[in-house]
């Protein structure tokens, strides 16, 4: 396992002369204006000249490389529209992300990423869109050409008091950092990263940051009586685990109750005994894309020591058919008590999140458990790749991870629970059944699912990201393949309202 190396980001004065690429913000409607204008006077209007032969106004989402402007500049400058309105941080984050995409190969070490109003802020906005769409995963490309591969290295934000950015410079950093522990783990084959080696994987990555990482092994959790994830890894010869990782950073008082996440982790999901058609099951090894949300997300918070109180538990498994797998119509006793009778192998990963849900509420008393799970097809039906679905027992929590997914990029729209979906779940043969009655709503039943394992009073929402955690149709900040769907609206929850 090869992780992805983040580009270095720094901020900086704006430079006499440019090394490597530079790339600038225009708003749109008004003249060039800052070290853009001073560029293109030092070039006798070079750029301008061949921004208005192209057409390019400063329109949102426009972007134009120049190429060879003359000696005053540098051999590419990239331009990115902004529009005539201030933007947002997620625009600039955007405009960063179409600058890096248009230079990322090109031969350049570096890019300067030089805002239209010269400020730390949009520099660091612009920075973290760059990095964002700079990761790259070629662990296993040994023979990729130069043209290929991925030569800058090195983005800095331009601006007039790049000292006074320090702070978001850092959580830029750590917001990334984050989303790549994310992507990585996503991308790695199945072979690679089974649910043991997953759970060494997140003791390396976050124990040496100051996170408690604990590993609940097989053995502990026959003892304890985790029958409904048991069942689902029974078939596989790797052993199943989940991992604990608690995140301490609150000083005391009332922000010392903790919040939970928690993530299936399905590190490949055959289908079971329910197989899968054989098309596209490839698929299936981002089936862990929950568990990766939660493991970036406490990488994040560790390394900028976030005030709070967090505890990240991802329940690891394979789902693969075998001669001791698990069968059509077993039954089996989840960690909770209540009896599940299983009709379809397929619909696992709410048979993993029950027994992690009641783990997590026995245990820690959380002021809100989130969970992710790439759950169900029928999410992909509803909302396709641009939203994940949000089902929650809590207005203010639905609504905080509205505002958080608006602000990042990372869009979810809510859908509903309710008793009309979920009697569809109650079983003459056990205390209810895995799938609903038909194949209608089925990101509702599934969801409907977990809820009958929140206690009375939890607060908790539940994330279905089957969607959105992979994407084939280059997306601004992702590129394509793993997202890192959810570690940076997620961190935005924390910091906006349960730190201290
Ligand atoms: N991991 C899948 C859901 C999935 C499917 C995610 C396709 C992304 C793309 C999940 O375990 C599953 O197989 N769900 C079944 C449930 C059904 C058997 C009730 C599904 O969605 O078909
Ligand atoms: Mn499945
Ligand atoms: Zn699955």
């Amino acid at each position: 396992m090869t992780p992805a190396k983040m580009p270095a980001i720094s901020l900086a004065s704006v430079p006499e002369q440019f090394d490597g690429a530079v790339g600038f913000t225009v708003a749109g409607g008004s003249d060039w204006t800052g070290a853009l204008a001073a560029m293109d006077a030092a070039c006798d209007g070079a750029i301008r000249r061949t921004a208005d032969a192209a057409g390019f106004d400063g329109s949102k989402g426009k972007t134009l490389l120049v190429l060879g402007a003359g000696a005053a500049a540098p051999a590419r400058v990239v331009l990115t529209g902004l529009g005539a309105d201030a933007p947002t941080a997620l625009e600039l984050n955007k405009a960063g992300a179409s600058l890096m995409a248009e230079v990322a190969t090109r031969g350049d070490a570096s890019l300067t990423l030089v805002p239209h109003d010269g400020s730390a802020a949009s520099a660091a906005a612009l920075l973290e869109g760059a990095a964002m769409r700079a990761y790259r995963f070629d662990a296993y490309r040994t023979r990729l050409k130069d043209d290929q591969k991925q030569s800058v290295s090195t983005i800095v934000g331009a601006c007039s008091d790049p000292a006074s950015g320090a702070d978001l410079l850092a959580d830029v950093s750590s917001r990334v950092s984050g989303n790549f522990l994310a992507r990585d783990l996503k991308h790695e084959p199945a072979n690679i990263l089974y649910p043991v080696a997953f759970a060494q994987r997140l003791k390396d990555e976050l124990e040496p940051l100051g996170v408690e990482v604990t590993i609940i092994d097989e053995a502990q959790m026959e003892k304890e009586g985790w029958g409904a994830l048991l069942g689902v890894g029974q078939g596989s010869v790797r052993d199943s685990a989940v991992v604990v990782m608690h995140w301490k950073g609150a000083s005391g008082g009332v922000h010392d109750d903790p919040v939970c996440f928690v993530g299936k982790g399905v590190c490949f999901d055959t289908g079971g005994i329910s197989i899968k058609p054989a098309g596209g099951m490839e698929d299936m090894k981002w089936d862990m894309g929950g568990a990766a949300a939660v493991s970036g997300l406490m990488k994040t918070l560790a390394l900028r020591k976030a005030k709070a109180n967090v505890v990240g538990l991802v329940g690891l498994v394979e789902n693969m058919p075998d001669a001791n797998a698990q069968r059509p119509g077993d039954i089996v006793t989840s960690l909770s008590g209540q009896t599940i009778q299983v009709l379809n192998t397929d619909a696992e990963g709410r048979l993993v999140l029950a027994d992690v849900l009641w783990h997590a509420q026995e245990k820690y008393r959380p002021r809100f458990i989130v969970d992710l799970a790439t759950l169900t097809g029928a999410m992909l039906v509803a909302l396709g790749h641009e939203k994940a679905g949000v089902f929650s027992n809590d207005d203010e929590l639905a609504n905080q991870l509205f505002a958080a997914s608006e602000a990042t990029g990372e869009y979810v729209w809510r859908m509903p629970l309710g008793q009309e979906y979920n009697k569809s779940l109650d079983c003459k043969e056990a205390d209810m059944r895995n799938i609903g009655g038909g194949r209608w709503g089925g990101s509702i039943t599934a969801a409907c699912f977990l809820e009958r394992f929140i206690q009375k009073g939890q607060k908790w929402a539940h994330m279905d990201i089957a969607g959105v955690v992979w994407t084939d149709k280059p997306k601004p900040m992702v590129g394509t393949g793993a997202t890192g769907f959810a570690v940076r609206s997620l961190d935005k929850l924390v910091q906006d309202h349960y730190e201290a």
